[in-house]
């Protein structure tokens, strides 16, 4: 084989590789010329040891641009076929616009906050109006107008976030209290209000606390209000949220800004009150304080006690989420973890 030879070889192949139409025609190219064995062009390796020393050089330059030169040919046209393949499967015609697209995931309310709902919902039915106050509260709102002057005992149990030390007055609200005052200051009695929203204490984080937590308030006031009045309403309020079979029980306790005060227990609606794990085998689970609105705090509202009377109710609806959920930890609520909350 001669130099002369070697190039018309190549150039024989350049044409064969600019008309390939597919890749496999390509491949075949590839084999007749380059094939380590019987190709065209590597044929020519096998002349190189025979020829004539003084020639040798020459032939061995000729042979390895003949080569390299098919190669890279074979390269470009490669290429080339994957591009149009790729523009090929992007092209309009090949685009399905009917096709379905991947489902969005479906975002839904929060377990507490639609708890909360339901809470309005029963109130609305019963003419009760949902208010909002503010989280950073005064402290004449959230202690001292509700009966709990600064030393008082019972602020203990509200471990307090003050926000610019306790002497200066503001505060997250340990609960929400604070807007039966802010209710009843906006304007004259009756009152039936709900005022949902989040509460804050330094507890510890455990399963059953959480530093931020949730609060439905309720505040009945007007002429001739009474306990039996409270009974009635929480009764009512418990049985639509429990369902009907749910008897309830209410036991004296101790609130500042209300006299009497009153615990509310609900029939267990696991075990139908016969004891369980989730009543710790008492039959009931605490829900609720409650208790008819003292009279000096009506007064510190400008309420009038001598005409006006009336019941007031605090609910943890994170707890009772937890509870009817049968969550172990009420801090699982807090996490956000997507895995949880689209269970609900
Ligand atoms: N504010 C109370 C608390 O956070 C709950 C409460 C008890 C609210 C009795 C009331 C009530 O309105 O009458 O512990």
């Amino acid at each position: 084989m001669t130099e002369g030879d070697l190039r018309a070889l190549g150039e024989q192949a350049l044409k064969e590789i600019a008309g390939a139409v597919d890749v496999d025609q390509l491949e075949l190219v590839r084999l007749k010329y380059l094939a380590r064995h019987g190709g065209l062009i590597s044929a020519g390796a096998q002349d190189l040891a025979k020829a004539p020393p003084e020639l040798r050089a020459g032939l061995g330059r000729a042979f390895n641009a003949t080569k390299q030169g098919t190669e890279a040919a074979l390269e470009r046209r490669l290429a080339e076929f994957q591009l149009a393949q790729r523009q090929a499967a992007v092209s309009p015609q090949s685009l399905d616009l009917s096709y379905p697209s991947q489902p969005l995931p479906r975002g839904h309310q929060h377990p507490v906050g639609r708890l909360v709902r339901e809470i309005e919902d029963i109130g609305a039915a019963l003419g009760y109006q949902s208010v909002r106050g503010p989280e950073v509260e005064d402290d004449q709102y959230n202690f001292e107008l509700l009966n709990l002057p600064p030393e008082h005992p019972a602020r203990d149990s509200h471990d307090t976030f003050y926000l610019e030390g306790p002497a200066r007055g503001w505060l997250l609200r340990t609960h929400t209290s604070p807007v039966q005052l802010r209710t009843m200051m906006a304007g004259p009695p009756p009152y039936r209000i709900l005022a949902p929203g989040r509460a804050y204490r330094r507890d510890n984080p455990d399963p059953t606390h959480n530093p931020m937590f949730f609060q439905v308030e309720g505040l009945c006031v007007d002429q001739g209000v009474t306990l039996g009045d409270l009974k009635g309403t929480l009764t009512y309020f418990i049985q639509a949220l429990f369902g009907a079979a749910r008897r309830v029980r209410l036991r004296s306790s101790f609130f500042a800004f209300t006299e009497p005060s009153l615990e509310a227990d609900v029939s267990c609606w696991f075990c139908d009150g016969r004891g369980c794990r989730s009543c710790h085998g008492k039959g009931w689970i605490e829900i609720l304080g409650s208790g008819m609105v003292h009279p000096s705090v009506l007064q510190n509202a400008g309420v009038d006690p001598q005409r006006f009377s009336g019941f007031a109710f605090g609910m943890g609806p994170d707890r009772i989420a937890a509870l009817k959920y049968g969550l172990a930890d009420i801090r699982d609520l807090y996490e956000n973890d997507l895995r949880l909350l689209e269970y609900f």
